[in-house]
């Protein structure tokens, strides 16, 4: 059996991107800040709110019990449960998952178990609420350990957007709005449900990175541009691959005077990013890309449009989480193919298919920090919990932002991914 990138880190904690990934992830539940592998410049959201504290048994479980209280609790609770899981989840829980899958994916699957009174997210809080949002109102999703957040879903809040959605209704106030809105609004997945109804309420749209092209196509047969916030890669990226000149991409920053920008850039541009980012993706360069060309000739590079532009540029393909999976699948035996995404993803696909070299362009091991925090201590709290009655860790979107927020994410649902 292949190694874990929870066992490589455990085993050699200095290879990773911070040493202390190897401790239990509860050590980081009541401390300010995302812990390991997060980038010193993410946002760190205010007021901080760590509940995602495991009781001190299950921190002390041996791994066996865990997982045989995990196998047990599935057994009982039948189909009465279904587990979603996204590819970046660790192994040791991964494997209970019911279906794995893309965030776009995983909000389908979120639909399709109708009868299960319960949806246990293994993921992060976003893709937990708009599971909320989604699912039956009788249906209970919950996030196995409340401090998977999301450093890049945390960058862009609801203040600072409905700011700059002020200052930019105020400088277009003079555009003729008969046929095209002066701006629609996307939001990436990775914000939080607020966004989304925000989103609802003003026309426009939710996407994911696996139809973010259709998503900018529907928006611009309905206004002049876009504002694509939180993640300026993956807007900057679709926009280049549409044809959209990066001079028309601008990034508004709504702390500063203007949206630092002065007001003709603002009425020229296609696409108004916004600063977000991931830290994960961020970390991938263009030299790396160099490197594996070097040392693989005929090496195939993909990543995930996460990463900065240029990266993208380098790499042979980009797209969604599942776009790498099925790009993965068509290759053939004997290929080399190098990665620009999360490392337990990498390594589970190389795993999958050892007649292929597949390795992560980042030979660091850095794994989604957040998402990470779903050991299998939490999720065997969780699935005792229902066992017992008890529904712990509970995403509950109140009712008022749910129902905007739906009608951004049913807009998305329609805009299918090109190509899967
Ligand atoms: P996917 O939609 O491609 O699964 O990406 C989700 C994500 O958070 C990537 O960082
Ligand atoms: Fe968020 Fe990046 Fe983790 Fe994806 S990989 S969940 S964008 S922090």
């Amino acid at each position: 059996m292949s190694t874990s990138v929870h066992e490589t880190i455990t085993a050699a904690p200095a290879a990773s991107c911070d040493a202390e990934l190897a401790e239990g992830p509860w050590v980081f539940d009541l401390v300010p800040g995302y812990g390991p592998g997060a980038s010193e410049d993410d946002v760190i959201p205010t007021p901080v709110v760590r509940p995602g504290q495991l009781p001190v048994a299950y921190q002390q479980m041996s791994d066996d019990e865990l997982h045989a209280r995990i196998r047990a609790a599935k057994e009982t609770l039948g189909d009465r449960l279904v587990i979603l899981g996204h590819f970046y989840q660790r192994d040791e829980v991964v494997q209970y998952a019911d279906f794995v899958g893309d965030s776009f994916q995983l909000a389908n699957a979120a639909l399709t178990k109708p009868d299960a009174e319960t949806i246990v997210f293994c993921g992060v809080h976003f893709m937990a609420e708009t599971a909320d949002i989604l699912a039956r109102p009788e249906q209970h999703v919950i996030l196995p350990n409340l401090a998977a957040g999301c450093s890049m879903a945390d960058m862009a809040d609801e203040d600072s957007v409905e700011a700059a959605w002020e200052e930019l209704m105020e400088l277009y106030a003079d555009e003729d709005q008969s046929e095209l809105a002066s701006v629609i609004p996307v939001t990436y997945m990775n914000s939080s449900a607020a966004l989304k109804a925000f989103c609802g309420r003003h026309g426009g749209i939710v996407c994911t990175s696996s139809n973010a092209s259709t998503v900018l196509e529907w928006a611009f047969e309905r206004g002049r541009r876009v504002l694509f916030f939180p993640d300026q890669h993956l807007g900057r990226n679709t926009g280049k691959a549409m044809g959209v000149p990066e001079e028309l991409m601008p990034m508004v920053n709504a702390r500063k005077p203007g949206l630092g920008q002065d007001p003709q850039t603002l009425l020229d541009a296609k696409v108004l990013l916004w600063p977000g980012f991931c830290s994960v993706h961020k970390r991938f360069t263009v030299a790396q890309v160099e490197q594996a060309r070097a040392d693989h000739p005929g090496v195939k590079v993909i990543v995930h449009p996460e990463c900065p532009m240029p990266v993208v540029d380098a790499a042979d393909a980009s797209g969604s989480t599942d776009a790498i999976r099925r790009f993965v699948a068509a290759s053939s035996p004997g290929d080399v193919i190098a990665i620009g995404t999360e490392v337990n993803m990498v390594n589970r696909l190389a795993a999958e298919y050892p007649d292929r070299t597949i390795f992560c362009l980042d030979p660091v091991v850095c794994p989604c920090s957040t998402m990470y925090r779903i050991h299998p201590g939490y999720l065997a709290w969780t699935l005792d919990g229902l066992v017992e009655g008890e529904v712990r860790n509970e995403i509950v979107v109140p009712d008022e932002i749910a129902t905007d927020a739906k009608i951004a994410l049913d807009r998305m649902l329609a805009a299918r991914p090109k190509g899967a």
